[in-house]
């Protein structure tokens, strides 16, 4: 009788994770005029004054704004002189997100695995001191003329980086319950979806999580496809979006045009009380898209129990959506500047960790509608 013995049980193999990231750092935008920027993210979405850096702190070209909420940074930044690559950004596309700083223990090592895997070098790994310590910074281009930039901070304690000195305003408005970023989507150009995916697989070491085509995401008269990419520990969501062809004009067509290229399209922010946050940010002036009423009539169908109650979502235009894991609460604002460009998204997620692919229906709806008001449809 032969005897086999079984082969110790090996570990599943785990690859180390070769980019492994804390979150994100910031998001910075290039923006016509800073000062204004900060004034109305500052009045409009509760943003907190943070740190300032321009010629009064040694910069010569630009001058920056970095306002916090939570875990939410953003820098806004503007040109001050003509001829430089931020001022060709500005013309280009007009106000926009350049940068997703992303945190990391090892800067130097998010550079080196990143581009020894493809990523095209914006910064080379580079070590900026102050009397609060030691920031190091780099960073590789994505798509469009959007960058990564690899933020490790461990060994700094001054308020935002060396070259910011802390912001102090009288004019200080409460915050709106913004928490952090939970996704920050990409628009990117016909048949480019897949190739970026590819980007985020083989230089960032991401996953496609969720995939979505033109029949989950399409109205009578246009579609969009979208791919979610994830990394390893869930902390980074990037979807990227790709037109898709449509009776009429696609919602990614439009952006495109008119950002003159590819970029990110929104930003989206988690909330712990999603009513109490837009309440606050409607009374702010915040604009939302408008939900046509009969959105609601079939809702407590389809997503059962949920511990809001429905009149009030109703009321703000919240959407709902199910899934396997719980439910989630979304909405999303009007673009932020006249270009149909970039725009926010408020979040609540109760259990789900999924996107609302039921109320893209709804939502597209929404959005041509205000397409077809611009004459873009
Ligand atoms: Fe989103």
């Amino acid at each position: 009788m032969q005897t086999t013995i079984a082969a110790p049980k090996k570990a599943p193999a785990v690859e180390a994770d070769f980019l492994p990231l804390q979150g994100t750092d910031y998001i910075e935008f290039y923006v016509g005029n800073a000062r204004q920027a900060a004034h109305f993210y500052k009045t409009a979405f509760g943003f907190q004054s943070l740190a300032y850096s321009g010629p009064e702190t040694g910069t010569k070209d630009r001058a920056s704004y970095a306002i916090c909420q939570n875990k939410l940074t953003f820098v806004l930044t503007t040109p001050i002189r003509p001829n430089n690559p931020i001022a060709d950004h500005i013309a280009k596309h007009g106000d926009g997100v350049k940068a997703i700083a992303l945190k990391v223990e090892d800067a130097t090592s998010a550079w080196n695995e990143t581009t020894k895997r493809g990523g095209k070098s914006f910064m080379k790994p580079t070590t900026l001191t102050d009397d609060d310590g030691e920031l190091v910074m780099s960073g590789i281009h994505t798509y469009g003329e959007v960058v990564h930039l690899f933020i490790e901070r461990e060994n700094y304690n001054g308020v935002f980086m060396p070259g910011f000195r802390k912001w102090e305003s009288v004019y200080n408005p409460p915050e709106a319950g913004l928490l952090y970023c939970d996704h920050c989507v990409g628009n990117v150009g016909w048949n480019q979806m897949n190739p970026w995916v590819k980007f985020y697989e083989d230089v960032m070491g991401f996953r496609n999580i969720l995939s979505f085509d033109d029949k989950d995401i399409s109205t009578e008269y246009s579609a969009l496809m979208s791919k979610v990419m994830s990394n390893g520990n869930g902390f980074v969501k990037f979807p990227i979006n790709e037109p898709a062809e449509g009776k009429k004009k696609s919602q990614v067509e439009e952006y495109l045009e008119f950002y003159n290229g590819e970029g990110v399209q929104h930003v989206a922010i988690a909330t712990k009380d999603i009513v109490k946050t837009v309440t606050d940010l409607q009374k702010r002036g915040v604009e939302f898209l408008n939900i046509p009423s009969t959105y609601y009539d079939t809702l407590p169908d389809r997503v059962g129990h949920i511990d809001e109650d429905f009149e009030p979502l109703k009321r703000l235009g919240i959407l709902v959506d199910r899934d396997d894991e719980g439910y989630l609460l979304q909405i999303f604002t009007k673009p932020v500047e006249d270009r149909p460009t970039l725009f926010f998204e408020i979040i609540q997620r109760k259990g789900a960790k999924s996107f609302g692919k039921g109320n893209f229906k709804a939502l597209f709806e929404a959005l041509e509608k205000e397409q077809e008001a611009r004459g873009n449809l």
